[in-house]
């Protein structure tokens, strides 16, 4: 059971959908430390069957300043042993209340909504993927690339950070990929400099056909115009600020090209996955996009 014992059964968070997130107020199994990061692992069985990689969690916080839930990306879900289910988050402590959630450990409990968001498609044919990670945006690719090994793909590693400690767990790297190769902007750890330095070379001795991404805007930016050089599909998941997280409040809209026109989607509802070839990178932080219809639905 994902639920404490109780605290009664998770709750719908939205209508009419039975693959929908739900709230749940979860017991944490395991806390974790890999580098610079702190890994939860959360009691979620609901959530757990739920999940699909790209997808996210908002866990509520105490003493964190404001009232608003944090998002976090699944790093990983179990579905076996005697939990029935759980899911792995990554944090990385910038604030209040990464701070409080990193501060927690055994049998403490969390209240938590999920899935949310949109996750990666994946290949339809067998396809080399390369995956592009930067800092804690690796976590969720990890649990991409379990699902896409689990189907017959071929998947390589790219991550990169600004130091090594920040290189998110590289050993489980290493056995989930056919190969890895890791960057760091101080050389302590793989080849010095970013992921967009190998980028290149790695997407041609590999022969990827498909590239997923995730990490900070400017990355995503970079490597979506590297994908868009060599013609290859390019599925990114961006981390903007999130308000609400269920597609009310409008504080995460990303410009977009959706075939019928310009658009500012919700990053927390038709994203955090978006086609990198449709995203404005050029007016992401400006203003103008501004007015543009936010849209219910899908991002295509
Ligand atoms: C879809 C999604 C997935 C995410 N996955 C992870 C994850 O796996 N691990 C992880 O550590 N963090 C992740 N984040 C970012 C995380 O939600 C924020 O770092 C967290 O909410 C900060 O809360 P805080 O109270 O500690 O800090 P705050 O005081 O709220 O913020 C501290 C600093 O972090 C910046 N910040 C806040 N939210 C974001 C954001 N969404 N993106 C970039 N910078 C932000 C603020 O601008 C500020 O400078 C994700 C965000 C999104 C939208
Ligand atoms: S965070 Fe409220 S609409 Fe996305």
């Amino acid at each position: 059971m994902s639920t404490v014992p109780g605290r009664g059964q998770p709750t719908p968070y939205t209508r009419g959908r039975e693959d929908g997130p739900v709230r749940s107020i979860c017991e944490v199994l395991a806390y974790r430390k890999i580098g610079a990061y702190h890994q939860l692992t959360i009691v979620a069985p609901d959530i757990a069957a739920r999940a699909t990689p790209g997808q996210f969690v908002s866990l509520a916080v105490e003493g964190g300043g404001t009232i608003l839930r944090r998002p976090f990306s699944i790093t990983g879900v179990s579905q076996h042993g005697p939990w029935a289910g759980t899911i792995d988050v990554v944090l990385d402590v910038v604030g209040p209340g990464t701070a409080w959630l990193a501060g927690r450990s055994k049998h403490d409990v969390v209240d938590v909504v999920g899935p949310l968001g949109r996750g990666f498609p994946l290949p339809r044919q067998p396809a080399t993927c390369l995956l592009v990670g930067g800092g804690y945006g690796a976590a969720p690719l990890l649990y991409l690339a379990a699902q896409l090994q689990h189907r017959g793909h071929r998947v390589d590693l790219l991550f990169g950070a600004k130091t090594g400690e920040r290189i998110f767990n590289a050993i489980e790297g290493k056995r989930q990929a056919s190969s890895t190769r890791f960057t760091t902007e101080d050389g302590s750890f793989g080849t010095q400099g970013r992921v967009t330095d190998v980028l290149p070379d790695i997407a041609t001795s590999t022969g990827a056909e498909a590239i997923y991404a995730c990490g900070p805007m400017g990355m995503l930016a970079a490597v979506a115009a590297q994908a868009r050089e060599r013609r290859l599909p390019c599925q990114v998941s961006v981390e903007e600020l999130m308000g609400c997280g269920v597609g009310v409040c409008n504080t995460c809209v990303v410009p977009y090209r959706r075939r019928d026109g310009l658009a500012n989607v919700r990053a927390c509802y038709e994203g955090p996955v978006l086609d990198a070839k449709r995203v404005v990178w050029e007016a992401i932080g400006t203003t103008a996009m501004a007015g543009e219809p936010v849209e219910q639905g899908d991002a295509s």
